[in-house]
């Protein structure tokens, strides 16, 4: 006789003894965690994180892009599924928690479960997306894109890093292209427990945030031409410098950001120059630019505007330029249902919240796009990620898997 799911808890010791674990493979020197996707560290990752889902007796299977399903049944085989997950991989200087969270806490509710003795009508599916973070494949999300149907499975696959293994030669070498159809089958809901990776929760005194949603984001490549030219040679007024002309425009963008309200985020943090030799003048330089904003059209705006600044500055420069848009994802409204769910679950633990959007993005602003989808935040510290120094309570953590249990338990019947 199954039990109720209300009184079910998740085993907090557990949860954190995982994360710990986790955090060895890829362990930086700073306390953090680099685990590039589906690199050999990715790969230890995902094997370890298999064998606990093997080991809690869940069914395995890995689809076209190399995202993992971790299943447990429900009464109904039939039914949709709700499911729960985020991203093993990390930034190069990353922390323990952002993305590892929310796929170690799905874990942990479908053990819970089973250890309360609680049966779901749906089955429940604990995920690993492939390639959250886009710093290799340069896009971002692009597998829980593909899921969604947002992206083709054959231009996500063809996506090359610098050195140009794609994302399919990248599966493969890491055993982990998988066989199952990307997608294409209804899902009851998904939710993604993340921590804040800002400072509001934390500066607030609250555990969860009901996340309402995320803004919108931009990426594009822009590829600077000049010549390259002997260091000690060639007269500095007949020179095309690459990177001193992606230099200016590096510093427009960030002066530009500075002329809206609300205020847009621009970074520039990728960019490589060619040769990339001391002594000589660089020809080539090819940056990333991430920009986001709260609201779409507003950033339709930011967005023209940084392509006028880089194609003036080329032009005052003497140099060539090419813009290639990465990516879009516009701002995301997660579910009301799904919301209110997180919401409810939250009161009905007792734990102090707030609504909040995510200025971050997320796997879930892709599942928005094709099932009702909801996130619950927890605070880190001082709202540092992206940073070796990362870090988050076990209680928070716990709590948010608590949430995240009663959302899930909510929605699997
Ligand atoms: O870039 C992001 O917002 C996410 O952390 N990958
Ligand atoms: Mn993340
Ligand atoms: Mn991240």
């Amino acid at each position: 006789m199954s039990r109720d799911a209300a009184d079910a808890r998740i085993d907090a010791g557990r949860l954190w003894q995982d994360l710990m674990a986790m955090a060895e493979i890829g362990a930086t020197p700073g306390g953090g965690c680099g685990r590039i996707a589906l690199t050999e560290s990715d790969r230890q990752a995902r094997d370890l994180f298999v064998s606990w889902a093997t080991d809690a007796g869940l069914t395995v299977r890995v689809d076209g892009i190399g995202n993992i399903f971790a299943r447990r049944a429900g009464s109904d085989p039939e039914a949709p599924p709700v499911l729960a997950g985020s991203h093993l991989d990390t930034q190069p200087l990353g922390g323990r928690f952002d993305g590892v969270y929310g796929v170690l806490a799905a874990l942990e509710v479908l053990r819970a479960l089973d250890d309360h003795g609680v049966e779901t009508r749906a089955p429940l599916d604990a995920v690993v997306w492939t390639d959250e973070e886009g710093c290799r494949f340069a896009a971002g999300m692009v597998a829980s894109g593909v899921f969604a149907g947002k992206l083709k499975l054959n231009d996500a696959l063809r996506l090359a890093d610098p050195d140009g293994v794609t994302i399919a030669d990248a599966l493969r070498n890491i055993g982990y292209a998988g066989t199952a159809p990307v997608g294409g089958h209804p899902v009851a809901a998904y939710f993604e427990a993340h921590i804040e990776q800002g400072p509001v929760l934390e500066a607030e005194g609250k555990t969860i945030g009901v996340v309402l949603g995320a803004q919108s984001r931009r990426t594009c490549r822009v590829s600077v031409a000049g010549e390259e030219g002997h260091a000690g040679t060639l007269p500095m007024e007949r020179r095309k410098d690459a990177l001193v002309g992606a230099a200016r425009m590096v510093v427009a963008l960030n002066g530009l950001a500075f002329t809206y309200e609300p205020r847009p985020v621009i970074t520039v943090g990728d960019l490589r120059v060619r040769p990339n030799s001391r002594n000589t003048v660089p020809g080539g330089c090819v940056f990333l630019i991430d920009a986001r904003h709260p609201e779409d059209a507003m950033l339709d705006r930011i967005e023209a505007a940084i392509r006028r600044a880089c194609e003036e500055i080329a032009a005052a420069s003497g140099l060539g330029i090419a813009i290639e848009g990465l990516s879009r994802s516009d701002a995301s409204r997660f579910d009301d249902r799904c919301v209110a769910t997180v919401r409810r679950a939250a009161e009905r633990l007792g734990l102090p919240h707030r609504d909040i959007h995510s200025g971050a993005g997320h796997d879930a602003c892709n599942l928005a796009l094709a099932a009702p989808t909801g996130m619950i935040f927890v605070p880190c510290e001082k709202g540092i990620s992206h940073n070796e120094t990362e870090n988050a309570k076990p209680d928070d953590l716990a709590a948010g898997a608590n949430v995240l249990l009663q959302a899930m338990a909510e929605w699997a019947g």
